[in-house]
């Protein structure tokens, strides 16, 4: 990369002052505002992320000019990432769209594959300056049963991953999973913390419904810089809307969303402390 990507700097940054940004991803119109809305109230930056799903919902070029306009308005600086993309030609036409960063998620193969996979996508990337990151180890994913020890990152595979792809973010697995929780989930701060001092790039933890304020911040203190947030948002805001809509005749879609941005906006703005160290 020539220069520095600047979200890579301004994770870097945060890492160094004992802080995180929040990566929310967004659905919709309504919970782009939400999360804007929490990010300005608490005067911070924060990562926009659509998933395929969203971009399948939305559309690249609609979900782009959404967040990009969105986050002008607000007067957020907002950084634009594509979360867990398999698929290569999404990921170029996210690169084209000008996203700020791409995950490519090869995780679900062997360690050589995912090196390859990921070597390829930091080659287009890079050339245009966005960042990309990548999982190694493997968390579990939605409605999969949760980590129970297998698939862990380990600190030799992490060096050795970075070293063989030059990603700029790293998602790592130390138990956590995407979705709520079963159990109770048994983090590896140990195993986050080796490596950590191995692995001088951005960190990631996924999954970061259903952990307590507690684990965040122990989470960032191990050294992870980017907290990747999603369930609870759709949770919060549908539950709050099918309570408001109950008994409710009001077809006007410019209040009936109104609840559930109001209860999304507190949820987000919530965890954005947590990852400012408040
Ligand atoms: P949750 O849905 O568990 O918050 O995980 C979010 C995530 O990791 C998105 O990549
Ligand atoms: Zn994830």
């Amino acid at each position: 990369m020539k220069s520095m990507n600047k979200l890579i700097e301004s994770l870097n940054r945060h890492r160094k002052n004992g802080q995180a940004l929040l990566a929310a991803n967004f659905y919709n119109a309504e919970t782009l505002q939400a999360i804007l809305f929490a990010a300005k109230q608490e005067r911070s930056e924060i990562i926009l992320q659509t998933s395929p799903a969203t971009l399948n919902y939305l559309g690249v070029k609609l979900a782009t000019a959404m967040a990009r306009a969105a986050a002008d308005e607000y007067g957020v600086t907002a950084w634009l990432h594509l979360d867990h993309a398999t698929d290569t030609d999404l990921i170029h036409h996210c690169i084209e769209t000008g996203y700020d960063s791409v995950m490519i998620d090869a995780s679900e193969f062997e360690f050589t594959e995912n090196v390859q996979r990921a070597k390829e996508i930091v080659k287009i990337a890079h050339e245009k300056n966005i960042a990309v990151e990548a999982e190694i180890g493997y968390i579990p994913k939605l409605g999969q049963a949760g980590a129970n020890g297998t698939g862990l990152t380990t600190p030799e595979e992490a060096q050795s991953f970075i070293e063989r792809t030059n990603v700029d973010l790293l998602a790592i697995a130390i138990g956590t999973a995407h979705g709520f929780y079963k159990e109770k989930p048994a983090l590896d701060f140990e195993r986050l913390e080796a490596i950590s001092k191995v692995v001088d790039r951005p960190l990631v933890l996924h999954g970061g419904s259903g952990l307590s304020k507690d684990e965040w911040r122990m989470a960032i203190r191990g050294g992870i810089a980017k907290i990747n947030f999603a369930t609870e948002i759709k949770d919060t805001f549908i539950n709050t809307i099918k309570k408001s809509l109950n008994g409710n005749d009001e077809i006007d879609l410019r209040k009936v969303f109104l609840p559930g941005i109001r209860t999304t906006a507190r949820l987000v703005a919530e965890k954005i402390r947590v990852c400012s160290g408040n």
